[in-house]
């Protein structure tokens, strides 16, 4: 856990060995005391050089050890001692210095890193502070103001912009241990005090409460609802007015409050759950570990509409060589300069050089013979879509990998008109495609383990978190957003305004709410899908019978806004009013007011007072039912997939966890005590009916959500 070496016959090198991160656990920590205690105590060793096994000095914490009681020798004792020694500590950091791997390295007297590596305070993320001293300390080296920026938003910095702000003393392209070993012989002789930073006094701006009160202002507004920033700014209110010695016990009250609370285990729980999407597994056994990706150097895109455009850009930043294709001249010449305009602009702000020379842009698709893979992002439109994928299994080589951008369409069907079915994968983007996150990888009944493993591991090479999925009518985040926009729609109806309804779930922590996050994306989209589906249109007779199609539910009002030509914030009109088409800042329109009341007024609803509990209720209740119901069918392997989809790439509020893990943690129990009351009251909404693995879990005493897939019988996988 920790090796000890006498090096140059006086340095006394102490490596962190706990791969993969080099995390802080508990034999780590006892071994790393035993370490210093013999160094200090050893005559011969004039000076410590402190690193990490495998170029990694140390990712902090051992998360995996926060569930459980604090075991072996607690970390601020130990970092304290390590500061008060007689003989230089020297930290040669490389890979990562983050959280407790950071502060260890504040306590070190002198800090080389090496150029690649990157360091951070990334507790906040986790729901909790720096609780090592790292609030204490930090600002105490480079002030107040650079301090709190990184305290509270965790933000990783490179070793070159640590240098500038002297929390480390040396950057090197070389071995930074070797480098730190010959550092730490020529400290020997120089004095320590100044090098200790917890002496040091806290440089305090005049206006620290000012500066603290606007701080704290935009934590608010950005992180609505989370405590941990709150938190971090008050222990570093404590660095700027206490002497160390207090202010490390308020450091480590405030950790206290934040250690235990619902929001740290969602946090923490989102961390892992982000690492498990990655681990895919199939019913055949296939899976992550056991299946080899083909290696990816060329791609080709069909359609430079709004998803084709951000996608090329993805796939340019990630070193690929990309052919665009677009149906019509015009066309491609405005794709080609929008693609051009967005990579260039992402690589000035990266401040690298744009990847032009990757991009070939084209009309024919005979120019696509020789490429490794193709994204088809032409319009949702089966047929077309067909018709591309016959073309592509004729001019393709054999081998080139066929993917669809398709936002819900059958992806074994596309597969069912190539000539390899085998090769044929969903790789769904969400728009902005080069901005977004979110990969599903939707996996057919006849994609191979190969396919599934190559898009996986090239949405992982594009900076994407990759979820495989199963196929079935709009995969896992559109299949659980609709019961979610149902309960929306229909709490209209009952008397709720779109404000509310938003007001309620931005409260919750969304960074919008439902009608606003429409009028975003554009309310044509569901409204032409809904035509198409024989929801809505002139062939469809809206009396008989009122406000309820195949038997269910359903609720016309967002058809009623579309027909007056209220498309959302593209048209300055939609469930809000906007200053101009484009306008973003939403303001409640009384045209729509009208139309509710006269909506309700003409089907004789008489509206009620809906409380925002009501609205969480049934909006996030139904959005788990049918995950529950998606886990059921074999379309999410497990709920942690579930949860990324959704925080990934539809907003849900990271300090909630996600969907599943929201439902876990309210109580199974209550969730099925809710669904089952309000199914009573609206027999009508099936979505709200309990799934069969709701009540199973339930009856098995409700599980911790990362058991749940023992509980998971499918009749039938998908994946
Ligand atoms: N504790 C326990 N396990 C950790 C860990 C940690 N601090 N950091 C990473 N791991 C595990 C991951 O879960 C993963 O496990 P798996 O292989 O079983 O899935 C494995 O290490 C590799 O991690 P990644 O897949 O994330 O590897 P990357 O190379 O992509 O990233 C990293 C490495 C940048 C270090 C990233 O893992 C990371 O950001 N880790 C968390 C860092 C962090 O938040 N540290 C603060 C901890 S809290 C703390 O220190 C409190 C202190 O103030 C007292
Ligand atoms: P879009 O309408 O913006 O772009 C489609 C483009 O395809 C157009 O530029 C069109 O000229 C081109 N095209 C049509 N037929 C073609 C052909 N035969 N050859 C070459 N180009 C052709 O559509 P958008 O929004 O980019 O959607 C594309 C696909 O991505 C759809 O399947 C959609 O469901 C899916 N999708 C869309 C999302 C969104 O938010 N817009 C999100 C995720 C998926």
């Amino acid at each position: 856990m920790a090796r000890y070496e006498l090096v140059k016959r006086s340095v006394a090198l102490i490596t962190l060995t706990n791969p993969p991160v080099n995390a802080l656990s508990s034999a780590v920590r006892h071994a790393m005391a035993k370490s210093m205690e013999q160094a200090l105590n050893d005559p011969k060793v004039t000076a410590v050089v402190i690193c990490g096994e495998n170029g990694r000095f140390c990712g902090g914490a051992d998360i995996r050890e926060f569930a459980g009681p604090l075991r072996g020798p607690p970390l601020v004792p130990l970092l304290d001692a390590i500061e008060a020694g007689e003989k230089p500590v020297v930290a040669a950091i490389e890979g990562v210095a983050l959280g407790g791997g950071f502060e260890l390295a504040l306590v070190c007297h002198y800090c080389i890193a090496h150029f690649k590596a990157r360091l951070g305070l990334p507790e906040v993320t986790l729901g909790i502070l720096p609780a090592a001293g790292g609030t204490q300390r930090l600002p105490r080296l480079i002030g107040i103001p650079a301090a709190l920026e990184l305290i509270t938003t965790g933000r990783h910095i490179s070793a070159q912009e640590a240098l500038k702000l002297g929390i480390v003393d040396q950057v090197t392209e070389q071995n930074a241990c070797e480098v730190a070993v010959e550092f730490a012989l020529r400290a020997v002789a120089k004095p320590l005090s100044s090098r200790r930073v917890s002496m040091l006094t806290t440089p305090c701006p005049p206006d620290l409460d000012a500066l603290l009160e606007v701080v704290t202002m935009e934590v608010k507004k950005k992180a609505r609802g989370v405590m941990a920033p709150l938190a971090c700014i008050q222990a570093v209110r404590a660095a700027a007015t206490m002497p160390y010695s207090k202010g490390i016990k308020r450091e480590s009250e405030l950790m206290a409050t934040l250690f235990n609370s619902g929001q740290a285990r969602a946090l923490q729980y989102c961390f892992f759950a982000q690492r498990t999407a990655g681990k895919w597994t199939l019913p055949s056994g296939a899976q992550w570990n056991n299946s080899k990706p083909r290696e990816i150097r060329s791609a080709a895109i069909i359609g430079l509409g709004t998803m084709g455009r951000g996608i090329v850009v993805s796939l340019a930043r990630a070193g690929i060589s990309v052919i665009a294709v677009e149906s019509e001249k015009k066309l491609l010449e405005t794709g080609k300069q929008m693609v051009i305009g967005m990579l260039e602009r992402d690589a000035k702000r990266r401040g690298v050089s744009a990847s032009l020379n990757l991009l070939k842009f084209t009309l024919s698709l005979q120019d696509l013979k020789d490429v490794d893979l193709v994204i088809e992002a032409v319009f949702e439109d089966m047929a077309l879509k067909k018709r591309v994928f016959q073309e592509l299994s004729k001019v393709c080589r054999p081998a080139t990998l066929l993917c669809t951008n398709t936002s819900g369409l059958d992806v074994d069907a596309l597969a069912g008109v190539t000539d390899r079915p085998h090769l044929v994968v969903g790789m769904h983007f969400f728009s902005p495609a080069h901005v977004m996150k979110l990969l599903e990888v939707v996996c057919g009944p006849r994609s191979s383990s190969e396919t599934i493993a190559t898009a996986m591991s090239l949405g992982k090479r594009m900076g994407k978190v990759s979820v495989a999925v199963g196929n079935c009518p709009g995969f896992v985040g559109n299949r659980m957003l609709k019961p979610y926009l149902d309960q929306a729609t229909f709490l209209l109806e009952e008397g709720a305004t779109p404000e509310q309804i938003d007001k309620a779930l931005e409260d919750f922590g969304f960074a919008m709410g439902v009608f606003r996050m429409s009028d975003l994306a554009g309310l044509d989209v569901g409204w032409r899908i809904r035509k198409e589906s024989g929801l809505t249109g002139p062939d469809v007779d809206p009396k008989n019978p009122p406000r309820r199609r195949h038997g269910r539910r359903y609720c016309p009002i967002p058809d009623m806004v579309c027909e007056q030509g209220r498309f959302g914030q593209k048209t300055g009109r939609g469930w809000y009013m906007y200053d101009k088409p484009g306008g973003t800042n939403a303001k409640p329109d009384p045209l729509i007011q009208n139309l509710l009341e006269m909506y309700r007024s003409r089907y004789a609803i008489q509206p009620r007072n809906i409380s925002d509990k009501e609205i969480i209720e049934r909006c996030l209740f139904a959005l788990a039912n049918e995950g529950f119901r998606i886990l059921e069918d074999g379309i999410a392997a497990r709920p942690e997939d579930i949860d990324v989809i959704y925080l990934f790439g539809y907003g849900f509020p990271r300090h909630r966890g996600g969907p599943m893990f929201y439902a876990s943690m309210v109580g199974l129990e209550r969730v099925l005590e809710r669904l089952e009351h309000y199914h009573q009251a609206h027999p009508d909404v099936p979505h709200l009916e309990p799934s069969p693995l709701l009540k199973k879990l339930v009856a098995c005493g409700s599980p911790s959500v990362q058991t749940w897939r023992e509980h998971i019988k499918t009749m039938h996988s998908h994946l």
